[in-house]
């Protein structure tokens, strides 16, 4: 078992002669996995059907002789100019009916037969080639699935839909129902009528937008599947396609499902002060995904990417302290785009592990340094084993892409951010130390003491019996704004939303929606909306709440913080209801950062979870348990001081009283605070 260290390496953007410094130069960094042929299509396919893999079978050679493991990729991503040129049509649409043009990268439609055709041959190519290749540790199947064309409205698209809303919907007269097509005259009398939900003249039906993410979706995963099937015919090593994190379009609960092992890219901005709890979401969800599983972190910068507005580079040891964060929270593999930096194309300016500059560089030492210590942590076993252990859990917040789709649809009640929302829950719950999972509603819940459920917009009603039962069963469940306004097809659920289980459990029912509103902007330019004034001991006092607000009946529960300003003064704010030796707990706004945490204190006392006594001075210290190890990472830009005993692996020494300057990091394992991991 190792700590894979390595990242993309794409040789057919150099002469021959850089292969083999390259490959003496992984081996003094310590590379252990480099990923290969992402976006070689072109060069492997340069005429259609005439192949030419004499390079990479050299590549996978010299990589094997350095001791070198290779991620081969299938190379499908983005298909050469020949076969747009030759078949137009593969060329995606957007919703506004243009159609892209080759020249950059993914200019493929997801349903389109052509493409998935001539994608599945080049696959079987590759396979049968390399399946027994001795280098071979991992499939790459394609990259970033739906980074730049998550949706096409192309004719051929809009024929899949159809296609895909029959086996849905059995009739049309279902259709209609569902998507409630009686509103605005949109009823369909075949489903040849139907269309993919292209620029229209205002608000586009909601079930039918709803349904297309869906679509869009699948057919993602349908591309997906025919790659795996294909490498499943001839190989029994594992497979994995990079996930982008938080990424709207795809459902990653359905994608974890279909690969081996879950990998990421992720490249959080050095310039942003939130880009250390935010990683931290992002690497919770990979892990999450995967059941708890070690995950890899596939993609990150040595230092600046190029596509940002402004580039910033990463501090001194930045990159190093980011690393950790992601083996902190599961990852079993430090992987980079891209091994050496581009002299030519739209990344040159996108660093790599090998600079523009060379080796006599601050990026290329801090490399080294990196390599040599995964891989002295990867040698460590027992009770100081850190590859392959877990980071448990007693906090899990739900995760719902329907929800997420939904709430941002336009027309819902007020500007929501799915993702800042869930955001704000999990940055507070770290904050304290804590561990947190993500979950499916209706996913088994037991192993938790607290589960949170914020803006889960599409509530079905076994997810709704599924927390409720948590509760009943002696957990602490928190429901958030925004929770069951509707089903999965986007009917509210009537007599006062939330669905009958989650009424019942919260005992409350919602009379109306008040989200605070600034005045309409255009005609005004009277801006944001104000926030909601509250009180209540378990916020501290008072507070403002921002997104929501609205009238909430209590008719079994107690009130725990009122609003106190106009309509909506005197009406509960947060509620709780004792259910059987859990409890329910109700939050009808987004209460400010501080008032979050103390209600997030009172919510982990509740559920009997203890909150672990600092383990560092510093504001900006990161503290995660995994295995028997306590990760002390220090982002702030003032020094911090270890508190808890034991040894730090990367030194060697004591933990206890250990200076870490700015993004200095501690890995203490034989610790007491160790022991406690995951609360
Ligand atoms: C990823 C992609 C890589 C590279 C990188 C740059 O989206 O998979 O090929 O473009 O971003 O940050």
């Amino acid at each position: 078992m190792t700590i894979w260290y390595g990242g993309d390496y794409n040789p057919e953007q150099w002469p021959r002669p850089v292969w083999d410094e390259d490959v003496r130069l992984m081996n003094r960094a310590g590379v252990s996995l480099a990923t290969v042929g992402v976006f070689s299509w072109a060069r492997l396919e340069p005429r259609p059907g005439e192949y030419d893999f004499d390079w990479l079978d050299e590549v996978l050679d010299l990589l094997h002789a350095a001791g070198v493991r290779v991620d081969l990729a299938t190379a499908t991503a983005s298909p050469p100019p020949w076969l747009a040129l030759r078949h137009p049509e593969t060329l995606p649409v957007t919703e506004d009916g243009v159609r892209l043009a080759v020249g950059s990268r993914q200019q493929y439609c997801p349903s389109s037969p052509v493409y998935r055709e001539r994608a599945r041959e080049l696959v079987t190519r590759i396979v049968e080639r390399y399946a027994d290749h001795p280098a071979l540790e991992l499939w790459h199947v394609n990259n970033e699935y739906g980074c730049h064309v998550s949706h096409c409205y192309c004719e051929v698209s809009a024929a899949a839909f159809r296609a895909w809303l029959q086996q849905r919907y059995g009739s049309i007269d279902e259709l209609n129902r569902v998507w409630g097509t009686a509103f605005w005259s949109q009823r369909y009398d075949s489903f040849d009528e139907v269309q993919p939900p292209r620029t229209a003249p205002t608000f586009r039906n909601p079930t039918q937008l709803l349904d297309f993410d869906r679509f869009s979706n699948d057919e993602l995963l349908a591309c997906f599947r025919s790659e795996v099937a294909v490498i499943r015919e001839r190989s029994t090593l594992p497979v994995t396609t990079n996930f982008m994190g938080f990424f709207k379009p795809l459902d990653y609960w359905a994608w974890a499902q279909e690969v081996d092992v879950v990998s990421d890219d992720t490249y959080p901005d050095p310039a942003d002060p939130l880009s250390t709890p935010y990683a931290a979401m992002v690497h919770d969800l990979m892990r999450s995904l995967g059941g708890g599983a070690p995950w890899l972190l596939m993609e990150q910068a040595t230092s600046a990417v190029n596509w940002r507005p402004r580039n910033a580079v990463k501090a001194p040891g930045q990159m190093r302290a980011w690393s950790y964060r992601a083996v902190a929270r599961g990852a079993d593999g430090i992987l980079f785009f891209q091994w050496r930096q581009s002299a030519v194309g739209s990344e040159k300016f996108h660093s790599g592990l090998v600079p523009h500059s060379g080796t006599d560089t601050r990026v290329w030492r801090e490399v080294e340094q990196l390599g040599r210590e995964l891989a002295a942590l990867s040698a460590l076993d027992g009770d100081a084993a850190i590859v392959g252990t877990l980071v448990p859990a007693r906090v899990a917040i739900a995760l719902d892409w329907t929800s997420w789709w939904a709430i941002e649809q336009p027309g819902s009640p007020a500007e929501v951010s799915y993702l800042r929302t869930i955001f704000a829950w999990h940055s507070v719950i770290t904050s304290l130390g804590l561990a947190v999972d993500f979950v499916q509603a209706e996913a088994e819940l037991s192993a938790y003491s607290l589960v949170l459920v914020p803006v889960h917009f599409t509530l079905t009603d076994p997810q709704g019996a599924n927390l409720a039962a948590f509760a009943d069963a002696g957990g602490t469940l928190v429901t958030g704004f925004g929770t069951g306004i509707t089903d999965e097809n986007l009917h509210v659920h009537l007599g006062g939303y939330l669905g009958d289980a989650l009424r019942r459990v919260l005992g409350i029912w919602i009379e109306e929606f008040a989200p605070p509103a600034g005045a309409d902007l255009e005609a005004t330019g009277a801006g944001e909306a104000p926030p909601v004034p509250l009180k209540g001991e378990v916020l501290g006092g008072a507070a403002d709440g921002h997104v929501w607000a609205e009238f909430v009946r209590v008719t079994d529960a107690d009130t725990l913080a009122t609003f106190t300003d106009g309509a909506l003064a005197g009406w509960p704010a947060v509620t709780r209801r004792a259910s059987g030796s859990g409890s329910a707990w109700y939050v009808a706004t987004l209460p400010e950062p501080s008032a979050l945490r103390q209600l997030v204190e009172q919510l982990v006392a509740d559920a009997g979870i203890e909150v672990p006594a600092p383990v560092a001075t510093g504001e900006q210290v990161e503290v995660v348990r995994r295995g028997g190890a306590v990760f002390v990472i220090n982002h702030g830009a003032d020094e911090a001081e270890v508190l808890v005993d034991g040894v730090d692996v990367l030194t060697g020494g004591a933990a206890s009283g250990l200076r870490l300057p700015s993004q200095g990091v501690a890995i203490v394992v034989g610790s007491s605070s160790g022991e406690a991991a995951g609360g």
